[in-house]
C-alpha cells in the first residue's frame, strides 16, 4: 500500500522534473537565438544582401560594411558578397555614404557573459594572446566598431619584471574590454633600474604619457596581477572616483577595510586633477592607495564601488618583489595627506622618459623615476 503511494509520488516528481527540463530547454533556445541574431545581425544582413529593401531598419545602425567583422562570422549559407549581382552588393552605388555609428554604446552591453572562469595554470605566450585579439591595434588600442563610446579610457599598469603576469592580464582583459564596448588603450609604465619601486609615481607618469597619445577622459589604474572575475564590472569612469577591486580572493572576497582603494581604481581626468593626481613620495610597498583615498575624501568626493558579487578579482600568486619592501614611513605619511597633497602630486611630477614602444597588445613606456631620498639617521 505505502509502496504504491511511494511509486505514485515518485512518478509525479519525475513528471514535474521532466516538465521543468522542457521549459528550461525552450527558454535556452529562445535566448540562444535572440543573442545569436543580435550578435551577428543575421536578419538585416540577409535583407541587405538580397537588396530587397534598402531602407535602414533598426538593425542597420550598428553595421559598417567596410570595417568588416572577421570573415568567420558571416553565416556560410549566405552568398559571398562578390557572387552577388553588382546591384545587390552592399557597397555598390550607395547614394549616401554610410554614416559613422550613431548610437551611443549601450549602458549594459548585450554581449557580456557575467561570471568568468579565471585560471593561471595554462601555457600562455604573447603570440597566442595576439592571435586571440586581431582587432586590437598597435599599442594596445581598441575602439568598438558598432557604437559610439562615451569615454576614451587609458588603462595604466605600473610595472617591473612581471612579464609572465602581463600575458595573463592581456589574455583576459582584452576580450573583456571588447565585450564591455570600451574605447581604450593599454599602457604599461615600466620602472627602469633596481631602485625602490614607486607605484603611485608610475601612475602619475602613465596619466601624463597616455595624454600625449590621445585625449583620454578616463584613467583606470590597475595592478598587473589582478583579473576581474565578472565582466559586468565595467572599466569606465563614474560620477565619483571608482574602486573596482573590492573583493579579491586573497582577502576572502571582501573589502579588507572601509577606506581600501588598492588594486584597480579609476578616475576621470577632472577627478584626477581635482586631487592633484597621486603622491610621488611613497617609495616601496603600501600606503599610497590610502593617501589617494584621503585625497578623494578631503576634496569632497566619495568612492563609488560595484556590487560585491560583481567586484570580484583573482590575483596571480607571486613572491613579494625585490626592491618593493613595505614602506615603514607609510603610517606617518598618510596622516599628513592634507598638508602634502597640494605640493606633492601631478603638479610636482618629474621623471625621465627613456622609451615608448608600441607592441601589438600594449604600449611599453619605460621611465627613470629616481630613488627615495636618504632616510634621516635615527642614531
Ligand atoms: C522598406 O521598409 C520600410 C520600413 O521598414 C517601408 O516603409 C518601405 O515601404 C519598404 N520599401 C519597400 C520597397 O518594401
Ligand atoms: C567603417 O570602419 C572603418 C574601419 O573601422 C572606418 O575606416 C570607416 O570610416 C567606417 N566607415 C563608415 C562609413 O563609418
Ligand atoms: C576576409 O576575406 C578577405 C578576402 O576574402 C581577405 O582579404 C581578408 O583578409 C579577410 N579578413 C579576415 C579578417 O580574415
Ligand atoms: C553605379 O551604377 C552605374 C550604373 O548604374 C555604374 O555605371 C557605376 O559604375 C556604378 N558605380 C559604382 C561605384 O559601382
Ligand atoms: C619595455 O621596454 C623596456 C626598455 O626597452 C624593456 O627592457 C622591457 O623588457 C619592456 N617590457 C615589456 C614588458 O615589454
Amino acid at each position: 500500500m505505502s509502496r504504491l503511494m511511494l511509486g505514485r509520488t515518485l512518478e509525479r516528481v519525475c513528471k514535474v522534473v521532466l516538465l521543468l527540463c522542457l521549459i528550461h530547454f525552450l527558454i535556452m533556445m529562445i535566448l540562444y537565438f535572440d543573442v545569436y541574431s543580435q550578435r551577428f545581425d543575421i536578419f538585416s544582413r540577409f535583407n541587405n544582401g538580397r537588396g530587397t529593401n534598402n531602407s535602414r531598419g533598426p538593425h542597420h545602425y550598428y553595421y559598417n560594411y567596410s570595417s568588416g567583422r572577421p570573415n568567420a562570422t558571416f553565416p556560410s549559407y549566405l552568398p559571398a558578397i562578390d557572387q552577388l549581382p553588382p546591384s545587390a552588393r552592399p557597397e555598390a552605388n550607395r547614394t549616401r555614404p554610410t554614416p559613422k555609428p550613431v548610437l551611443p554604446c549601450p549602458e549594459a552591453p548585450p554581449g557580456l557573459v557575467g561570471r568568468l572562469l579565471i585560471e593561471f595554470s595554462s601555457q600562455m605566450t604573447m603570440e597566442k594572446v595576439q592571435r586571440e585579439n586581431p582587432s586590437v591595434t598597435d599599442g594596445g588600442r581598441y575602439t568598438p566598431p558598432d557604437c559610439r563610446p562615451k569615454q576614451k579610457v587609458a588603462i595604466i599598469i605600473p610595472f617591473r619584471h612581471r612579464d609572465h603576469h602581463l600575458k595573463f592580464w592581456l589574455h583576459y582583459l582584452h576580450p573583456i574590454l571588447r565585450r564591455q564596448k570600451i574605447d581604450y588603450g593599454v599602457y604599461i609604465i615600466n620602472q627602469l633600474g633596481e631602485d625602490t619601486f614607486n607605484r603611485a609615481k608610475l601612475l602619475n607618469v602613465g596619466y601624463t604619457e597616455a595624454l600625449r597619445d590621445t585625449e583620454y577622459d578616463c584613467f583606470i589604474f590597475s595592478d598587473v596581477d589582478l583579473i576581474p572575475m565578472d565582466d559586468r564590472n565595467l572599466y569606465h569612469c563614474y560620477d565619483q572616483p571608482r574602486h573596482f577591486a573590492i573583493a579579491m580572493d586573497k582577502f576572502g572576497f571582501r573589502l579588507p577595510y572601509a577606506g581600501y582603494f588598492g588594486g584597480v581604481s579609476g578616475l576621470s581626468r577632472k577627478q584626477f586633477l581635482k586631487i592633484n593626481g597621486f603622491p610621488n613620495e611613497y617609495w616601496g610597498w603600501g600606503g599610497e592607495d590610502d593617501d589617494i583615498y584621503n585625497r578623494i575624501t578631503l576634496n569632497g568626493m566619495k568612492v563609488s564601488r560595484p556590487d560585491v558579487r560583481i567586484g570580484r578579482y583573482r590575483m596571480i600568486k607571486h613572491e613579494r618583489d625585490k626592491h618593493n619592501e613595505p614602506n615603514p614611513q607609510r603610517f606617518n605619511k598618510i596622516q599628513n595627506t592634507k598638508n602634502t597633497m597640494r605640493k606633492d602630486g601631478i603638479s610636482s611630477l618629474t621623471y625621465r622618459l627613456v622609451s615608448v614602444k608600441k607592441y601589438p597588445l600594449y604600449t611599453n613606456i619605460s621611465v627613470e623615476i629616481g630613488k627615495p631620498p636618504p632616510r634621516p639617521n635615527r642614531g
